[in-house]
């Protein structure tokens, strides 16, 4: 078959407007067994290339029957949805093909990621010495933060290793990254203490406290400490304002992991929940997540732009040929081929501006409340979630929340996963489809009642 990009252009524009019909008509794909895919879809590569049609075929069989995450009735992940303007951009990204390492490969993309960079940084408060990069993804960002508040501490690690003992903290309910890359950069996940929250789910400010003093005591280095604006399960907020003064005290780096909440930056009505945030030394948010952007649009901002330098930079004279060192973006990632992923999240911001960002957050706040609000007032629900939230976790009358996920998954029905909190376990509605109007959301309550009263006699229990 020819490698004619115009030809497979059509095709792709064939494809998916079949794909977006189908979105409509059925928001959930044909669950298929992950034994039974090869099976069920032409998926076998062969030592002679397909024929047209087949090709064709096969193509839109897999888009059809894969899960449609940006449906009405997904609501399984903490991404969904989809802004067209972020989507174009990254289509965009794709047939530009730059590499965000050097202004010789990436131009003026090098600017809108500068641009898009600046603009975040001035929306929290940082100053002109902070900086910032788009890493793969929300671990990965929290991976970089973690390597600089490592580097701080003393930045010979870089040469010879850690020979301190180093310990990291972060909230019982924080994102699993934080153990991952404890293991990945040397610290060692028995060093990462995962201090307990309060009710709410945010770090219980005493404990943390303490758990630092009792570490000094005993000859240990506590250097860093990952909050999170947005718990992956509850959605709570860290009190940055009250952490921050400790973290000072102790030389403790503050990084706030805003992966799932962090698009509060952009609402004046909600960014109180991030309060103090210019008091942090990094922090990362996920355009993918609340904003409608594409998988992964992420986003890293330092406070002071020199930690990022010390930690990335890396001589490379077959890569840096021209220009100066701040326009050569390779120098504070930590990929050398990089993706460009600021691209969409440029396209959205400049079609539709702050303000426009700021009522995408908004309406996803509004849609919880209105979740919350319908729980509270039916008494055939349990509510486990707070205020200013965009994670409603709830149970339905006594079904198990794990096996009605799975039944509602198995049988194409809606996709929502479960969540655990303080040894309770519910369903998790995850709002963070900037497209799902009110009416839309009412209908997840729906299909979820119906069919758990349809098939009471198939759907576990709950103790
Ligand atoms: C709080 C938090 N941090 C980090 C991440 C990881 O982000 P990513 O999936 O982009 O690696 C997540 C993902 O759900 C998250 O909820």
């Amino acid at each position: 078959m020819a490698n004619n990009i115009k030809e497979d252009l059509m095709l792709f524009n064939e494809l998916i407007t079949i794909f977006l019909e189908d979105e409509l008509q059925n928001p959930v794909s044909e669950y298929i067994n992950p034994r039974d895919v090869e099976k069920t879809l032409d998926i076998k590569l062969h030592e002679d290339g397909a024929v047209d049609d087949d090709f064709k075929t096969s193509l839109k069989q897999l888009i059809l029957k894969s899960p449609k995450s940006s449906s009405k009735l997904f609501f399984n992940q903490l991404f969904g949805g989809r802004h067209s303007k972020a989507v174009l951009g990254d289509l965009l990204a794709v047939m530009l093909n730059n590499s965000m390492a050097t202004y010789k490969i990436a131009g003026p993309q090098v600017s809108v990621e500068k641009e898009v960079l600046l603009q975040v940084q001035k929306l929290i408060g940082y100053d002109n010495k902070s900086g910032g990069t788009f890493p793969t993804g929300g671990s990965m960002s929290n991976f970089m933060s973690l390597i600089m508040a490592r580097d701080k501490v003393d930045l010979g690690i870089k040469e010879k290793g850690i020979s301190k003992n180093l310990v990291a903290y972060t909230s019982e309910n924080a994102h699993y990254s934080l153990s991952k890359n404890a293991s990945f950069s040397g610290i060692g996940k028995a060093n990462v203490r995962h201090i307990k929250s309060d009710k709410y789910g945010r770090i219980n400010v005493l404990e943390f406290t303490k758990q630092v003093k009792l570490d000094l005591e005993s000859g240990l280095t506590p250097f860093y400490l990952n909050a999170t604006a947005g718990t992956t399960v509850l959605c709570a907020f860290d009190n940055v304002a009250e952490l921050s003064p400790i973290c000072k005290k102790y030389k403790i780096w503050l990084h706030l992991d805003g992966a799932f909440g962090g698009g509060v930056i952009f609402s004046d009505r909600y960014k109180y929940l991030v309060e103090g945030i210019q008091l942090t030394n990094s922090f990362c948010f996920n355009a993918h997540k609340t904003l409608g952007a594409p998988l992964s649009t992420s986003i890293l901002v330092v406070k002071d732009k020199q930690d990022l330098h010390n930690s990335f930079n890396n001589n490379a004279a077959y890569l840096y040929q021209t220009h100066d060192e701040e326009f050569n973006l390779g120098r504070s990632s930590f990929e050398c081929g990089r993706r460009n992923n600021a691209l969409k999240l440029w396209t959205m911001w400049k079609a539709i501006g702050t303000r426009g960002i700021s009522k995408i957050i908004e309406h996803e706040f509004k849609l919880a409340d209105v979740a919350r609000n319908y729980i509270k007032t039916n008494s055939d629900y349990k509510l486990f979630s707070f205020e200013d939230s965009l994670s409603i976790c709830f149970n339905y009358k006594n079904f198990d929340p794990e096996d009605l996920c799975a039944k509602l998954y198995e049988s194409n029905t809606l996709m929502v996963g479960f969540g655990h909190f303080h040894k309770k376990v519910f369903v998790r509605l995850v709002l963070v489809n900037c497209e799902n109007s009110l009416d839309e959301l009412m209908q997840f309550f729906k299909v979820l009642e119906d069919f758990a009263d349809k098939n009471s006699h198939l759907i576990g229990k709950y103790k």
